[in-house]
């Protein structure tokens, strides 16, 4: 069946059109994106259109969750791009507002998650996650949708968008999706464009990291070594310079103190190469 791609950038437009989806019966899926888009976002579109009847996919550079510091304005975008990717994948109705059409005036308004958004990045990234929630809880008022997809690459995100479902009780159900890698492991990323050829080949070593420890975490073994293996590892390549490695229960986020059977992990890594930070991570059960 040859999918046609709907795409409105107004909210009052793309209400009307998933009211009409709904009217027809349909459920809604919905795949948030800042676009520049590869296949870890079409992989959720895929997951969407199993799950869902109608799919939506917002592509939208959300400057609340960029640092002053941070790649705001050299973010990559590329939308004739990402409307092929997302029709490919599936996609029925595309919202791609403007930052005027979202954010109209200041935003007062803001969502803090405290304790799930405290650790990892966000200790780097002061304020990124209030950004994130707040554009969700934004998306999630305009969209409405019955199934919400996020990938596990951002897995401290789809710990903070759960918890804020669960405390404000937002009638979305969350579905956590696998990092989709490239052929060498690297998780794939948007930013992975940044990367010079020398900072992209040292960049595999993020996999092969959490690909190390992962045997010595599941028998075990003392985690201040297990850290310091992570950190050793990463640092054999020259140009990696570690924010951090880290382990925590998964997924409120909180310290390992000792490793209990049945619980979950994640290892959690940022390293920046030159001016890219990379994150990369692996949620674990502990036998
Ligand atoms: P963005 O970085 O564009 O990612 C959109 C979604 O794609 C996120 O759920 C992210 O985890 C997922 N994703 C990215 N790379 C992936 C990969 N290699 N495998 C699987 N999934 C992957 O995350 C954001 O945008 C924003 O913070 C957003 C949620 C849209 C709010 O602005």
């Amino acid at each position: 069946m040859i999918q046609t791609l709907m795409e409105e950038s107004t909210i009052a437009a793309l209400r009307q059109r998933i009211k009409e989806a709904r009217q027809a019966g349909k459920t809604i899926g919905f795949v948030p994106t800042m676009g520049y888009l590869h296949d870890g976002h079409a992989s959720l579109v895929r997951a969407a259109r199993e799950q869902a009847d109608f799919v939506v996919m917002s592509i939208f550079v959300n400057p609340l969750q960029f640092g002053p510091n941070e790649d705001l304005s050299r973010y990559p975008r590329d939308l004739e791009h990402d409307r092929k990717v997302a029709k490919a994948a599936g996609v029925d109705l595309l919202f791609t507002p403007s930052v005027e059409e979202m954010y109209p005036s200041r935003v007062l308004t803001n969502i803090t998650v405290s304790q799930v958004s405290e650790p990892l990045c966000g200790k780097s990234r002061p304020g990124h996650f209030d950004g994130v929630a707040t554009v969700v809880m934004k998306l999630f008022q305009i969209v409405q949708p019955d199934l919400a997809f996020f990938g596990q690459k951002d897995a401290q995100q789809v710990a903070v968008v759960e918890q804020m479902v669960r405390d404000l009780s937002v009638p979305v159900q969350i579905v956590r999706c696998p990092i989709i890698r490239e052929e060498d492991g690297l998780a794939m990323s948007s930013r992975n464009v940044y990367l010079n050829e020398e900072e992209r080949k040292q960049a595999t070593i993020l996999y092969q990291t959490l690909q190390h420890v992962r045997s010595s975490i599941v028998t075990k073994q003392p985690l201040d070594r297990i850290i310091a293996e992570m950190k050793n590892m990463i640092s054999t390549q020259p140009l990696a310079d570690i924010d951090y490695a880290e382990i925590l229960r998964y997924p409120d986020l909180t310290a390992v103190k000792e490793w209990k059977s049945g619980e979950q992990v994640l290892v959690a890594l940022a390293v920046r190469f030159g001016r890219t930070r990379l994150i990369d991570n692996m949620i674990l059960t502990i036998s």
